[in-house]
């Protein structure tokens, strides 16, 4: 795998592959790796001629700066990963790469995408990731990009930004890659102890009930029943809600199939865990 940290000298390095023909795929990240980054790796390498990851932890996308500080930082064993996982490319930029200072800030008006959910909790979040984001592609330059369904405000608001401005690249989007009993895999499960990655599990079940309850519950009943079934010790639930897939606006009636999108963001031992499921 070649590691490049200037955008100069990645930039050089991918003009002359783009020239010879390869298509590349691009997974970014803020390392910590797991197989959730890893089954974006593969998702790209099966469809590109090269993968280019990044491994960049977005300062502007942190609104708690104590977040940021104890953001785990493990390099080595991302490397592995990215080998193991037959990742051609990683991009390790130091932060003046990314913001040198003479880039003006991209605007993009998110329509309200940004201030429900996560945004409503984590004010300033997705301003950051839009900034990021719209950096990396810019340097990268990739043909396909892949994203989390993990993240799934992230990889909506990505979305809607790349219409907006008929960006170039082909959003992927890969499903959430969770451990044996459910978990959704996390950097944040780290933080957990054994016992509370146990428990955690729970999240995962509790969302799962909304399918079956989908045929005698409306929306807001459901919400109301997954909010108390987590609200007990240990865990201390910041939201459930019940949204269109699209809008991100919470729903009064269920609509087809595979439209809406059951969020949950839950606290657990001082580590804040989001998952979701498509219903
Ligand atoms: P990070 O949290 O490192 O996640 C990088 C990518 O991995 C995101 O697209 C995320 O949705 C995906 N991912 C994380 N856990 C996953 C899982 N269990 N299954 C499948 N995919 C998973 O998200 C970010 O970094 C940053 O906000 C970033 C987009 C890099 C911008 O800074």
């Amino acid at each position: 795998m070649l590691v490049f940290f200037d955008v100069i000298t990645l930039n050089t390095w991918l003009e002359d592959q783009i020239k010879s023909g390869s298509s590349v795929g691009f997974v970014p990240t803020m390392g910590a790796l797991h197989a959730g980054h890893v089954s974006l790796i593969d998702a790209s390498t099966s469809n590109n001629d090269i993968t280019v990851c990044s491994i960049f932890v977005n300062p502007t996308q942190f609104n708690d700066p104590a977040d940021l500080a104890k953001y785990p930082r493990t390099y080595e064993a991302d490397c592995s990963l990215l080998i193991a996982g037959k990742c051609d490319v990683l991009f390790y930029p130091a932060i003046h790469e990314i913001y040198p200072g003479n880039i003006p800030e991209v605007q993009v008006d998110l329509g309200g995408l940004d201030t429900v959910l996560e945004g409503a909790h984590r004010h300033g979040h997705f301003k950051g990731v839009v900034q990021v984001v719209h950096r990396l592609l810019d340097i990268v330059k990739p043909n396909r990009l892949y994203m989390g369904q993990k993240d799934f405000q992230q990889f909506t608001i990505i979305e809607y930004m790349i219409k907006v401005l008929k960006l170039p690249v082909e959003l992927v989007v890969c499903p959430i890659a969770r451990e044996s009993h459910g978990l959704a895999m996390s950097s944040r499960n780290e933080r957990l102890s054994n016992a509370g990655r146990k428990q955690a599990r729970e999240i995962f079940a509790v969302l799962s009930k909304s399918t079956a309850l989908r045929n005698t519950l409306n929306p807001e009943q459901i919400v109301r029943t997954l909010f108390s079934d987590l609200n007990h010790d240990p865990f201390k639930p910041e939201y459930v809600e019940i949204v269109d897939r699209y809008t991100l606006q919470p729903i009064d009636l269920w609509q087809d199939e595979g439209t809406q999108v059951i969020c949950a963001a839950v606290w657990l031992e001082g580590v804040r865990l989001i998952d979701n499921i498509i219903v």
